[in-house]
């Protein structure tokens, strides 16, 4: 189903879900699967991230310091992510922004961090419901994603990723149209051209907000929709290899 438009990638954030067996669900049915064009990745807890190193499946975590090491009980470095092979780091999701009060500055900070290890953040941006309702979604948008150009240069952005996930979607069960995400995701890569025309030809940008084997390839067919970053379905490894082939 690759249009020759970039390269899928379908994530999964199995947020503070999980647990050793799962992990091990996951690695065996994982064994030998091959996805065309798709990559993918798994977001585990920070503790199950060591279970997965060497098993083929690329490994992201959920969150990161802005800070280097030091004193900050309970946050990890990403010093640390790189010596457990982790590839990717989610940064702004809106329950990190909702739950411990992230503003914009904090998550530009922690994606230069990310970035600056040589890991791919995925910047993740969206509205409540009651910015929808008010017809101020690009406004919104336009605001978080404008933290990370302003504090970071466009040179140092050509491989990461956004994540748009509509926060009224995620978890709900109320997934946006594929025109409806489209029309978001469209917007998003033009805002990027305003920086880069290159740069949003070729940044990811995945759709994220109760996506399901059942829905995900009319949404994954969009023109300017390279993927998902998948919450709930992807706690079943049936659910979330078939999502992964719905992009292949
Ligand atoms: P959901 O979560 O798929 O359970 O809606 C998506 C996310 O928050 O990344």
């Amino acid at each position: 189903m690759n249009t020759g438009k970039r390269n899928y990638l379908v994530a999964g954030n199995w947020k503070m879900n999980g647990s050793r067996s799962l992990v091990n669900e996951f690695i065996d049915a994982f064994s030998g699967v091959k996805f065309n064009h798709v990559d993918v990745a798994l977001c585990p807890p920070s503790l199950y991230i060591p279970a997965f190193s060497g098993k083929g499946i690329a490994i992201g975590a959920q969150d990161v310091s802005h800070c280097d090491n030091g004193a900050h009980t309970g946050d990890l470095s990403v010093s640390m992510l790189t010596e457990f092979d982790c590839k990717y780091c989610i940064v702004g999701h809106s329950e990190r922004r909702e739950d411990h009060g992230e503003s914009s500055r904090t998550v530009a900070e922690k994606a230069r961090k990310v970035i600056e290890a040589g890991l791919i953040p995925i910047i993740c941006c969206g509205e409540p419901l009651s910015v929808r309702e008010n017809g101020n979604v690009n406004e919104f948008v336009e605001s978080q994603l404008q933290a990370i150009f302003d504090l970071i240069d466009v040179k140092n952005l050509q491989n990461a990723v956004i994540a748009y996930e509509p926060i009224w979607a995620i978890g709900t069960g109320k997934t946006a149209s594929p025109q409806e995400a489209q029309d978001v995701h469209g917007f998003i890569r033009s805002y990027v051209a305003t920086k880069d025309a290159s740069l949003a030809a070729r940044i990811q940008i995945l759709y994220g907000g109760s996506v399901k084997p059942d829905n995900a390839k009319e949404l994954f067919a969009q023109p300017d929709i390279d993927g998902g970053l998948i919450g709930g379905a992807s706690l079943k490894a049936k659910d979330f290899i078939s999502i992964c082939q719905a992009a292949s």
